[in-house]
């Protein structure tokens, strides 16, 4: 009764140090992903992912449970019977015993060893078949499409088939480790036992002796077969947290110099100096990019599709680091100062805004926590969204859906800007924020967003050029280069590309009005 109830006190009491060594490696790890760069998670995988960090603490609460308390004692045991069988009988016994131990271990680990790959292809593929029905149940409107059920179900099975094969592999290769151990085992009893027979028959020892060693014997192979047991868990539970361990080792790609200081902030002016970047060494984006953003100005970048705009915007961010050259804010290295203090000032809104599977009122309080509800709301009818979000049955409360997909393009862009609004940087970057809005709903939006970016240092980037006429400056982006520069009047005057451009804006839209010809700039 003592020997259960001490063993789940062990068990009771160690569940504390296991779940909280748990919760630290889990959250470290969720930690250092949120750390690395945007290029590994454009390339992440997430189901597989996901997978990997349940299977690694999944890991961590075995190793712990087995390791220390159950091991160590085993050990104990296993010296102290072989002291006793030498002490009670002879040398022979103990050898005997020892080296069937020692055969017992050197087989389980050398097979242990062997059989590590198959259960590291069972997570390779377990992680594959999670990525792959992730990835599909996120396409699910393009599924349904292109009416690729079947196509779908089919790549599924394929990975859970892969997963089966590896699965009854690893299951196979078990077997054989069990069948060797108790073979091996079966061996030594044996030997052992013959010899004790053979001392009953001769008259040297009794009956007595042969339930004796027979007793001590059976009470070392079981905790035997156990450390054989806990061994082989131990290695697949290493195993198991050999991705997550892995992800833990991937560099920040973006890490701030040691002591960076915070950003200086004086007013916010943005410099560009020669700046050279490409995602892949292979293919350079941008070519020398120059331009200033003077303090409370805004800047303009237009420009065909591919150019390079946005790419711009993820530079400043620091998302990236520049090839060469040098981006200044305020006359200080953006790579020189703590990325935490760079992105505190600079409010963007993305071209394409993802909202968290939340309520409206939450995703725009994310742009600052600690605002009132009042602020929010303040912030929701500058972006023009209020009265939409008041039309909805549950208003504020209302859920967006996964990555917001309730929610069309433009009302979303619209909670992307109120969020951004409340952030209250100090530097805005608005990349095609308002593309999907139509022109009337865009022109009240652009009043708020003259409001709110009056003294602040903006960087526009926009398709449609109604809506940078009032930008300071303008530059006209050309597959990495900037081609030409000016205010709208001065570039309208060179008669170049954005000439082009806006005659070519002017036409569309008056081809979507029908035959009526009066359309001006300034009605657009
Ligand atoms: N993460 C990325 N990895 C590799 N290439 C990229 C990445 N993001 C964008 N690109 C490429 O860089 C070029 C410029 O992209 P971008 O700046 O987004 O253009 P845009 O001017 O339309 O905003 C495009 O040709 C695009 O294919
Ligand atoms: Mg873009």
């Amino acid at each position: 009764m003592l020997s259960q109830a001490f063993g789940e006190m062990r068990d009771a009491v160690f569940a504390k140090v296991a779940q909280r060594a748990i919760r630290r490696v889990g959250l470290d790890t969720f930690k250092h992903l949120h750390a690395l760069s945007l290029r590994f998670h454009l390339d992440r995988q997430t189901g597989g992912l996901s997978r990997a960090i349940e299977r690694g603490t999944k890991g961590i609460e075995f190793l712990l449970q087995f390791m220390l308390f159950n091991v160590l004692p085993t050990l104990l045991e296993i010296a102290l019977v072989c002291g006793i069988l030498w002490n009670l009988y002879s040398i022979e016994y103990a050898a005997i015993t020892f080296v069937t131990i020692i055969g017992y271990i050197v087989f389980t680990i050398v097979l242990t060893e062997w059989r590590t790959k198959y259960r590291r292809e069972m997570n390779d593929r377990d992680s594959e078949a999670t990525t792959k029905a992730v990835d599909s149940l996120l396409n699910y409107e393009t599924v349904k499409y292109f009416g690729n059920e079947l196509h779908e179900a089919s790549r599924f099975d394929h990975a859970l088939q892969a997963y089966e094969k590896a699965a009854v592999r690893s299951q196979v290769s078990l077997s054989a480790l069990n069948v060797g151990q108790g073979t091996i085992i079966a061996i030594g009893l044996i030997a052992v036992m013959s010899m004790t027979a053979q001392g009953v028959a001769d008259g040297s020892m009794t009956v007595g002796d042969l339930v004796l060693v027979n007793t001590f014997l059976i009470q070392l192979y079981m905790p035997l077969n156990f450390l054989g047991f806990v061994y082989r868990q131990i290695r697949q539970s290493l195993t198991d947290m050999e991705q997550m361990f892995s992800l833990l080792r991937v560099e920040r790609e973006v890490a701030d110099t040691e002591g960076a200081p915070p950003l200086a902030v004086n007013g916010g002016e943005v410099t560009f100096d020669a700046v050279d970047f490409g995602y892949d060494s292979r293919r350079p984006i941008l070519h020398g990019v120059s331009f200033t953003i003077p303090a409370g100005k805004t800047l303009a970048v237009v420009g065909s599709s591919g150019a390079g705009k946005s790419t711009l915007s993820r530079l400043l961010y620091r998302f990236y680091d520049v090839t060469s050259g040098a981006i200044r804010i305020d006359g200080q290295d953006i790579r020189a100062v703590s990325q935490a203090s760079l992105r505190k000032i600079i409010g963007i809104v993305p071209q394409d805004t993802v909202l968290f599977n939340d309520t409206i009122y939450y995703n725009i309080l994310y742009g600052r926590p600690d605002a009132t509800p009042a602020e929010v709301e303040e912030a929701a009818r500058l972006a023009r969204i209020h009265d939409f979000i008041l039309s909805l049955p549950d208003g504020y409360q209302s859920k967006v859906g996964e990555r917001g997909l309730k929610l069309s393009g433009g009302e979303k862009q619209r909670v992307a800007i109120a969020r951004v609004i409340l952030k209250r940087a100090r530097l805005l970057i608005f990349d095609e924020a308002t593309s999907a809005l139509d022109t009337k709903t865009e022109k009240q939006i652009q009043e708020s967003l003259d409001q709110v970016s009056e003294d602040r240092t903006t960087l526009i980037i926009a398709h449609r050029l109604s809506t940078v006429i009032g930008a300071d400056e303008i530059l006209v982006l050309d597959k990495g280069e900037v081609a030409e520069r000016g205010s709208h009047a001065e570039l309208l005057a060179q008669n170049g590309r954005y000439a082009r451009m806006w005659q070519q804006q002017l036409s569309d839209l008056a081809d979507d009005a029908g035959p009526s010809p009066s359309l001006s700039p300034s009605t657009v």
